[in-house]
C-alpha cells in the first residue's frame, strides 16, 4: 500500500511565484565585468557620522534588545521628522512602530488589518513585494493599470471603477518603483476623496518621498480627513544610503499600530539595536547628505532619460524615485529576452518590466543609482545592443 505523500510546504506560498529581479541578479553574479542597473538601492556608502554612531553605540555596550516599538528617542525623532516635513503630529508612545525596513512595515500593515478576501487597490506597475504580500495576508490584489501615456500615475477615475463592495485599502506607492513616476496634487487629492467616500484605509509607501526632481513631494497625509485612515510608511534605505541596516518605520493610528507592533513582537522582537542608533543620527542630522545624493541623482536620471530617448528607447521623464523606465518595444524583443540578451552580449543587468505587473511588459527598468561613468559605460552598451537589433 502506498500512502500519498502531503506536500511540504502550503498552497498559498506555494501559489506565488518568486521574485522576477533576483533571477537576474543570480545570472549576473560571478561574471567578471558586468555593469549592474539591477538593484534599487543607492550606490553610496551609509555617510559616516551615521556609521559612527552605530559603532560607539556598540562601545558603549548598548547591546540589548530595544522596546518592541523601537528606542523611544528614534521614535521622537521619527515624529519630530515627520511633523516637520509632512505637518501631522503622531505620538511616539503609540502611533509610530520602528521596524525592519518599509518591506517589514509594508508586511505588518496589510496582516494587522486585512481580513480573509478583502479587496486591495494598486497601481499596476508596482514594487515586486505589494501583491505577494497582500495574497499572504489573506488579501486580494486588484491591479489598476497605469500607462505610459498618463506617465504611470495612478488616476482616480481608474481607482473609482475599481472600487468594489469588498474593496478594503489603497496601496499607493509614489515615487514609483519601477516608474519613476509621481502624483500630482490632482491625483493625489481625488485618491483621497474615494478613501473617504467609501471608508478605505491606504497604506502609503513613501519611501522615496524625498527622492524626487523638480516639484515637491505630494503625501496622502497632506489631504484632510487622511490621518486617520492612512498607514504612513517610510524609511532610511533610500534617502540614507541606509539598505543593509534594515530599518523603517509605520505611523498610523494607535488602534492599528497596536496589531501591528503585536506581529513584529512575535516575529522580530525589534529591530537591531546599532542599526537604530545609525537611523537616528541619520534623522537628526542629515539633512545635508540627503540633500548632495539627491542633487547627485538628478544629474544621473537626466543623463540616463537622455541617453535612453537618443538611442530610440521612448522614456518618459521620471520625477522620482531612481529608475528609467523606458520602452523597448520598438526593438522587437520580449523585455525578458531584451534582459537576458543584453546581459549576455553586452554585460549590463536591467529588469524586465513584467516582473513588477502586466503594465510593465515591453518596458525595461534601469537603476540609475550609480555613478556617472557606469551609467555613459552601461548606456554605451546597451545603444550598441539596440543598433544590432534594428539593423
Ligand atoms: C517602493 C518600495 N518600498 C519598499 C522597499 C523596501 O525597502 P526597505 O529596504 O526599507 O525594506 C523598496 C525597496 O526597493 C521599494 O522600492
Amino acid at each position: 500500500m502506498t500512502i500519498a505523500r502531503r506536500s511540504l510546504t502550503g498552497e498559498r506560498v506555494g501559489r506565488l511565484p518568486a521574485s522576477g529581479i533576483r533571477r537576474f541578479f543570480d545570472l549576473a553574479a560571478g561574471t567578471e565585468g558586468v555593469i549592474s542597473l539591477g538593484v534599487g538601492e543607492p550606490d553610496f556608502v551609509t555617510p559616516d557620522a551615521f556609521r559612527n554612531a552605530a559603532v560607539r553605540s556598540i562601545q558603549e555596550g548598548k547591546t540589548q534588545y530595544t522596546s518592541n516599538y523601537g528606542l523611544l528617542a528614534l521614535r521622537e525623532a521619527i515624529a519630530e521628522h515627520t511633523k516637520q516635513l509632512r505637518g501631522v503630529t503622531y505620538d511616539p508612545k503609540g502611533e509610530i512602530l520602528v521596524t525592519v525596513g518599509v518591506s517589514e512595515a509594508v508586511d505588518l500593515a496589510l496582516r494587522a488589518t486585512l481580513n480573509e478576501g478583502d479587496e486591495v487597490i494598486l497601481a499596476d506597475p508596482s514594487y515586486v513585494a505589494y501583491l505577494p504580500a497582500i495574497v499572504l495576508a489573506g488579501g486580494v490584489p486588484v491591479p489598476v493599470p497605469t500607462t505610459e501615456a498618463s506617465e504611470f500615475r495612478l488616476l482616480p477615475d481608474d481607482v473609482r471603477k475599481a472600487i468594489t463592495p469588498r474593496t478594503r485599502a489603497i496601496l499607493l506607492g509614489f515615487p514609483n518603483n519601477p516608474t519613476g513616476a509621481v502624483l500630482r496634487p490632482e491625483d493625489v487629492a481625488g485618491i483621497a476623496a474615494l478613501a473617504r467616500e467609501h471608508d478605505l484605509l491606504v497604506y502609503s509607501d513613501e519611501i522615496y518621498d524625498r527622492l524626487v526632481y523638480g516639484a515637491p513631494h505630494r503625501s496622502i497625509l497632506d489631504e484632510p480627513g487622511m490621518q486617520e485612515r492612512t498607514v504612513y510608511l517610510a524609511g532610511f534605505s533610500k534617502a540614507y544610503a541606509m539598505t543593509g541596516w534594515r530599518v523603517g518605520y509605520a505611523c498610523a493610528p494607535a488602534e492599528i499600530i497596536e496589531q501591528m507592533m503585536k506581529i513584529h513582537q512575535y516575529t522580530v522582537m525589534c529591530v537591531p539595536t546599532a542599526a537604530q542608533y545609525a537611523a537616528l543620527e541619520a534623522i537628526r542630522n542629515g539633512e545635508a547628505d540627503v540633500r548632495r545624493m539627491v542633487a547627485e541623482y538628478d544629474a544621473r536620471r537626466k543623463r540616463m532619460f537622455e541617453r535612453f530617448n537618443a538611442m530610440g528607447l521612448h522614456c518618459f521623464e521620471p520625477r522620482g524615485a531612481f529608475y528609467c523606465f523606458p520602452n523597448v518595444s520598438s526593438t522587437g524583443l520580449s523585455d525578458d529576452v531584451f534582459c537576458e540578451r543584453l546581459l549576455l552580449e553586452e554585460k549590463v543587468v536591467v529588469v524586465p518590466g513584467n516582473a513588477f505587473g502586466d503594465r510593465g511588459i515591453g518596458h525595461i527598468r534601469a537603476c540609475y543609482a550609480a555613478s556617472m561613468e557606469k551609467i555613459d559605460d552601461a548606456c554605451d552598451r546597451i545603444e550598441r545592443f539596440v543598433g544590432r537589433q534594428r539593423r
